[in-house]
């Protein structure tokens, strides 16, 4: 298994190109089976989940075309297409590696009529159920049953009516299903208490661009009227706002200065409002923002929210920063309830950090020293790259599979702002 070895102590400095969004990619990339026609996302990121997730449309009968990298973006351009959809199977073995999977479910009832999908199981940060995936379904006019571990979806008379979601708590995933069963349904649908995320503020345009009637979008209540069928269209991913929130935090704990290139400012308000109030300098311009730091960052309290609010995605980076901060800081996790698992590791780099529940106390301390640690899930393993930037002497991060799921190129991104950064395999 490969390792990132780094050297810390460098302050990061230059412009860094943020690429395609993962959690935008992993929601469009299922738009493909809504319509026969091709559909072409560009800014793709080069992901272990992308490529993942493109696994699992052939085997649903999409054909996947990589087109090379458009020269304009960091990203890549795939061309795919379901003339007919030859599965309606996601299995378990596919699944259990990568949950975004569940979102075929949508598309594959709206399309085809029916689904059959593995349940995901939990994973490192909560056992992350998908009730409200299916009572969304249901809603919608779908017949759910759960046998040996998989779910069926079942559109009666193969066509989805269509109707009215009302969602308890607000979830992301659950919100791009019910938008992707929504779609092609026979009549009106609509969801309230809808996920804002920009992510899926994404993947309605991209439906609209399709030929989707959508009212509401970037709001909590999302009107749909159903439609027949979808044409293909050409779509660009947004950048990752959770990527470029992490560089930044970087750059801040290392007192460096980075130039974000091709990330959306408004898209990532309360991440530059945080940094903004640890004493970042932030200055935003037309594609790009740069964030600086020279000295102490101050402490923050941050609770994590759904979109407007700060993201669950940045809590364990912003825990990194802050793990040298002029003071004490609180975090409160709201989202999952087990996204703490950065905290050991952190500790074993010389932070200092109490976690009572959902909240973790980070006492500030003067500095970090480097050491092998493990990651276990994406954004814990960037909180120990973080660390381990600003850490003396040398850190090991291991199991950095992690990391490849959400993190493109990221030794490559990081030695070119100075960083002392390479990955090491086991041979
Ligand atoms: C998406 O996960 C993201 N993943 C996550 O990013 C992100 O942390 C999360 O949204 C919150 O923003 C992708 O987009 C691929 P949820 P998702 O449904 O959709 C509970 C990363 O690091 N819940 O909004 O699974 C759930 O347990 C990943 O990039 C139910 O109870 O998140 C959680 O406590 C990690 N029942 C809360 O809702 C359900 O049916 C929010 O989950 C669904 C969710």
């Amino acid at each position: 298994m490969d390792r990132i070895i780094i050297n810390g102590g460098k302050r990061l400095e230059g412009r860094l190109p943020i690429s395609g969004a993962k959690n935008a990619a992993l929601t469009l990339l299922p738009c493909a089976l809504l319509t026969d026609e091709p559909l072409t996302l560009r800014n793709l990121p080069r992901l272990a989940d992308v490529d993942s997730f493109g696994h699992l449309l052939n085997q649903l009968g999409v054909s996947t075309m990589i087109e090379g990298t458009s020269p304009e973006d960091f990203g890549r351009v795939m061309t795919m297409r379901a003339n007919r959809v030859t599965s309606t199977v996601a299995p378990y073995d596919i699944v259990r590696k990568m949950r975004a999977s569940i979102l075929v479910l949508g598309p594959l009832v709206a399309r085809a009529g029916e689904a059959t999908v593995s349940l995901p199981g939990g994973c490192a940060i909560g056992n992350r159920p998908i009730d409200l995936h299916l009572k969304a379904l249901e809603a919608l006019g779908a017949e759910i049953e759960l046998t040996a571990g998989y779910v069926k979806a079942t559109a009666p008379g193969g066509r989805l009516p269509g109707g009215t979601v009302v969602f308890p708590i607000v979830s992301v995933g659950a919100t791009e299903n019910a938008v992707m069963a929504a779609v092609l349904a026979s009549g009106q649908s609509t969801i309230q208490n809808a996920a804002r995320e920009p992510e899926i503020v994404d993947l309605c345009r991209c439906l609209v661009a399709m030929g989707a009637r959508i009212d509401g979008i970037g709001t909590e209540t999302l009107t749909i009227e159903g439609r027949k069928e979808l044409h293909g269209a050409t779509y660009q991913v947004m950048a990752d706002r959770i990527e470029a929130g992490s560089y930044a935090c970087a750059a801040a704990i290392t007192g460096g200065s980075l130039d974000l290139i091709g990330v959306n400012a408004d898209e990532m308000r309360a991440t530059l409002h945080a940094l903004a109030q640890a004493g970042v300098i932030i200055e935003e311009k037309r594609d790009s923002v740069r964030v600086s730091a020279d000295g102490r960052l101050k402490p923050l309290t941050l609770s994590t929210a759904p979109y407007p609010g700060f993201a669950t995605d940045m809590q364990a980076q912003f825990m990194a920063m802050l793990t040298l901060a002029e003071g004490t800081s609180v975090l409160t996790e709201t989202i999952f309830e087990n996204r703490y698992m950065h905290v050991p590791e952190l500790a074993r780099m010389g932070a200092d950090i109490q976690v009572t529940g959902r909240s973790a106390v980070v006492h500030g301390v003067s500095g970090l020293t480097g050491a092998p640690v493990m990651a276990t899930d994406l954004r814990a393993s960037m909180s120990l790259i973080i660390a381990g930037l600003a850490a003396s002497g040398e850190t090991q991060v291991q199991r950095v599979y992690h990391l490849d799921r959400g993190y493109e190129r990221l030794e490559e991104k990081l030695q070119a702002v100075g960083a002392d950064i390479e990955r090491a395999g086991d041979g």
